[in-house]
């Protein structure tokens, strides 16, 4: 038998729902933020960081650290640990700042 954290409080979750991760299909669970929804599928790094370009994802996971930041729905810098998922959303790949396009 598989034990998930899912299972282990006996938790009933209502029916899948699909998000989109850089144009991949994303399957999440009411009730899940965006960075639980990626980790489920195996996604652990959705930003470069804006000097080195270096990949990040969730760190603290609580909101805190910033590390986690991603382009949803187009709007850059939302905190994957705190974001919701929700049925539909396309969730990208926020390369620094995630204002680049406002470079000069
Ligand atoms: S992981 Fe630290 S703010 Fe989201």
């Amino acid at each position: 038998m598989t034990r998930t954290p899912a299972s282990l409080v006996r938790a009933e979750p209502g029916a899948p729902y699909e998000i989109t991760f850089d144009g991949r299909s994303v399957r999440a669970l009411p009730g899940q933020t965006v960075a639980a929804a990626l980790w489920a599928a195996g996604i652990l790094s959705w930003r470069t960081t804006r000097v080195n370009g270096a990949a990040r994802g969730v760190f603290c996971g609580i909101g805190a650290c910033y590390d986690c930041l991603a382009t949803v729905n187009g709007r850059p810098n939302q905190r994957a640990c705190l974001v919701p998922a929700r049925p539909g959303d396309a969730i990208t790949t926020q390369e620094g700042t995630g204002h680049d396009d406002l470079a000069v």
